[in-house]
């Protein structure tokens, strides 16, 4: 069975198309490599496009006829998307927009899409379950947030199901080590306090007086791999005719950035220098997602997320890269 990813070349996308040719899927790649890599999109086919290019996209579907979209394609900085607004709006709302059209006017098919924590925004209650307000607080949430709604207009006027998946941080990597986190700029604290531990420089720490045990941010970090088994899950639940929804990936655990730092120190052997910044505006002391609709409807619980099992297979591709 054939599954069209958008996205494929990116972190989330290529280790989700390994996981999908595991279970016997067979991923197609659509990527216009903006911020993807060619090496990572080594399991299926790969077609080279953006998911605004509707005559290019009709032609991809025309020829695969896939059995399910994964539209992973996006823009996913945060400061990037305070910075310049309209480039997530039209990336993350407006190409998606077209992808859409272009599915339901040739091959309507299921979607499964990558939603965020961040269209959440500042939480009132934890751990954050999927009935929390969505007040995203910033675009690039806001897009998010946009998305998961189109999807649901899209289903009541056309018919087209969905899920909906609300990631919390995704870290780690491939435990082989032939595909793991290659961005460019780097922004997940994990791959950058490893980079501190490799390179010997310090790592920076955005405030150490949040209302937590040590003073810093706590954030639920889940395992990559994790996030690529909940997507064939999901998957499946849409071929079995599943109806549209929203559901976290989250660990249903946090940890703050000096533990973080001290586990990343347990695992390279190195000691790691802090560098203590001021607050970042907009950084909510505590993020931890509630993962009992995960577990009752997908059936899914993560099995790799343990933080030290994180940074160990981060680290191991870090050392094969470099
Ligand atoms: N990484 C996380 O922790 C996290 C958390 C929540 C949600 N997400 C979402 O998950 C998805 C994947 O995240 P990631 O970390 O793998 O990002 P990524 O940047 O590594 O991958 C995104 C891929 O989409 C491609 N792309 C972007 N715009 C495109 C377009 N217009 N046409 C075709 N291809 C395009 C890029 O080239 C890239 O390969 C994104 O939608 C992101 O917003 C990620």
């Amino acid at each position: 069975m054939k599954i069209l990813v958008t996205g494929g070349a990116g972190y989330i996308g290529s280790h989700t198309c390994k996981v999908l040719a595991r279970h016997g899927f067979e991923p197609v790649v659509y990527d216009n490599l903006s911020r993807g890599n060619r090496w990572a999109a080594r399991f299926g086919m790969f077609e080279l496009g953006d998911i605004g290019d509707a005559a290019r996209v009709r032609s991809v579907l025309e020829k695969y006829r896939p059995s399910a979209l994964i539209h992973f394609a996006a823009y996913a900085y945060v400061g990037e998307s305070v910075a310049s607004p309209l480039l997530y709006y039209r990336n993350n709302i407006g190409e998606t927009a077209s992808l859409l059209q272009t599915l339901i006017d040739s091959e309507p098919t299921p979607v499964v899409f990558s939603s965020s924590c961040a269209t959440y925004g500042v939480p009132s209650q934890l751990p954050i379950s999927e009935d929390h307000p969505q007040q995203p607080i910033n675009p690039y949430g806001y897009s998010k947030l946009v998305v998961e709604r189109m999807l649901r207009d899209i289903d009541v006027a056309h018919g087209l199901r969905s899920v909906s998946l609300r990631y919390f941080n995704a870290a780690g990597a491939d435990p082989e080590a032939e595909i793991g986190e290659a961005h460019e700029p780097e922004t997940h604290l994990i791959p950058l306090v490893l980079a501190a531990a490799r390179d010997a420089t310090a790592i920076k720490v955005f405030g150490n007086d949040y209302d937590t045990a040590d003073g810093t941010c706590i954030r639920d970090y889940v395992h990559v791999l994790d996030i690529a088994d909940a997507h064939v899950r999901a998957l499946k639940y849409l071929i079995d005719g599943g109806t549209t929804c929203a559901v976290n990936l989250a660990n249903e655990r946090g940890y703050s950035v000096l533990e973080v730092v001290a586990t990343a120190e347990r695992v390279t052997g190195k000691s790691i220098r802090i560098e203590l910044m001021p607050r970042r505006p907009g950084d909510p002391a505590v993020l931890i997602g509630a993962l009992e609709k995960a577990r009752t409807l997908l059936g899914w619980k993560p099995e790799r997320s343990g933080l030290e099992v994180q940074i160990r297979d981060a680290w191991k591709w870090m050392m094969r890269e470099s």
